[in-house]
């Protein structure tokens, strides 16, 4: 009897205690499933597919890819003698303009797509990474390394990139290959498929040699943003000399999407040099510029202006160390995501996403979000480059990851590889974990040779 009545006391300690934990991870559970399926504290509605619904799964399908080597080129058995020949590796071929196996990667005008082609339905609509995507007018598109601005007055869609429509030289023997500024090309959509071009909305200035935009020097990933107070369309670009020493960022604005924007200055962020960039508008309408700095080594965030016409004197260095380029950003349920590349110059290398619960930082590295193709293609994210990541219209967690192919031989033959990107989706490795729980939502940006919109392609989204 005593006996028992002394082991009571542990046994209801343990059950309190065991009920407290069974609460708590209710709680947890609950908290979780809340942060995936609402959307900054909003319901989500019903149209927007979830990321498990058939339809997005297809974008999740995972798509191998062989690539075969050509047999080795015919060598004299002098020059094999001179330099025995060991054999070339996917990205040596990728990067060489006589290679057999180029049309894999920068297929011709023969299979390019778009409104003007007269393909059918087959076509329509689909987005097929790495051919010529032509524009109403039936010529190629020319907005590379782009952005992306959805504009709520016109119901439209704007992509701004560089107009690269000229040829591609190299200043002196070390340089990198580079063609002459002509300015920043604009293209309208409401379907993110069919675009018309709006012209070149900032263009370079021919004569006079001390300008920023003299069609000498560099300018690089333009992006533009709104600004509802000031009624203003602000574009931030990546301004340079042909040997990418001055490293600043420029400002331009204007009335309307279509521009004409007026170019007002460039600068050193917060006393910094600044290459590759980005610029993100958050919910709350503070905008923020993401630079790469200290020669490529760090990443540099701060919060701009309320005009967006400058950065406020705030800044935090993030990613310190790692030598990263070309980010983009993007939100998901409150959590800030980025993709990054490394630092290869026109050659791609593998990318990385990175996460952070508040934009300054910290920010976590996840790792390469690409899935498919094969392993070469996914450390290389699929030959290209990312620039910019627009949400996928109707599904919820789903995002178009927009990267650059670039044709290092001829710039302006460098294509758009758009891919579904999935906040979220199937986890194809471990990921970094507390208490059993995963930190952060995979990112993954899914190989397809082709593919369409969940909303079906066609219907314009209003
Ligand atoms: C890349 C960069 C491009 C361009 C290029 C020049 O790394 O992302 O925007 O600057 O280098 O080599």
């Amino acid at each position: 009897m005593l006996k028992n009545k002394q082991n009571k006391k542990p046994t209801t300690l343990l059950c309190l205690v065991s009920t407290l934990v069974g609460f708590a991870f209710t709680i947890h559970l609950i908290m979780l499933y809340r942060r995936n399926y609402t959307v900054d504290n909003l319901e989500v509605s019903p149209e927007l597919l979830p990321t498990h619904h058939p339809v997005v799964c297809e974008l999740e399908r995972v798509e191998e890819e062989n690539i075969r080597m050509p047999p080795p080129r015919k060598r004299s058995p002098r020059a094999i003698k001179r330099k025995p020949k060991r054999p070339n590796t996917i990205v040596e071929e990728f990067l060489d303009e006589n290679s057999q196996i180029r049309h894999l990667f920068f297929p011709d005008m023969k299979s390019s797509f778009g409104p003007s082609k007269d393909g059918g339905n087959d076509t329509m609509h689909q987005f097929f990474p790495g051919k010529i995507w032509l524009d109403t007018e039936g010529n190629p598109i020319q907005a590379h390394g782009g952005g992306i601005l959805y504009d709520e007055m016109s119901k439209s869609y704007y992509w701004y990139g560089e107009y690269k429509d000229g040829v591609t030289y190299r200043s002196h023997k070390k340089g990198a290959a580079r063609v002459d500024i002509i300015g920043v090309g604009c293209y309208s959509s409401k379907d993110l498929w069919t675009w018309k071009n709006e012209g070149v909305v900032l263009a370079a200035e021919e004569t006079d040699e001390t300008h920023d935009l003299h069609k000498s020097n560099v300018l690089e990933r333009p992006k533009v943003i709104y600004n509802s107070a000031t009624d203003k369309y602000v574009m931030w670009m990546h301004i340079d000399d042909a040997n990418y020493t001055k490293a600043s960022v420029g400002v331009a604005i204007s009335d309307n999407p279509t521009g004409p924007f007026d170019y007002l200055y460039s600068k050193s962020p917060h006393g910094f040099d600044s290459r590759d960039m980005t610029i993100f508008k958050d919910d709350d309408n503070t905008a923020y510029l993401i630079y790469s700095s200290e020669e490529n080594r760090v990443m540099h965030i701060g919060p701009l202006t309320e005009d967006y016409l400058n950065v406020k004197p705030v800044m935090k260095r993030i990613m310190v160390g790692q030598h990263r380029e070309a980010p983009v950003v993007f939100k998901h349920q409150n959590v800030y995501y980025m993709i990054t590349s490394g630092c290869t110059g026109w050659a791609p290398n593998e990318a990385l996403a990175h996460a952070a619960e508040s934009i300054m930082g910290p920010w976590e590295t996840l790792g390469n979000p690409c899935v498919g193709g094969n392993k070469v293609f996914r450390s290389t994210t699929f030959f290209a480059q990312g620039t910019c990541v627009v949400a996928l219209p109707g599904v919820h967690g789903g995002f178009i990851f927009m990267a650059d192919r670039w044709n290092v031989a001829d710039l302006r033959d460098s294509r758009y590889v758009w891919l579904p990107l999935i906040v979220g989706g199937p986890v194809d490795r471990p990921i970094e974990a507390s208490f059993g729980f995963p930190m952060w939502s995979r990112v993954s940006v899914y190989w397809h040779r082709q593919w369409r919109l969940p909303s079906g392609g066609g219907k314009e989204i209003e």
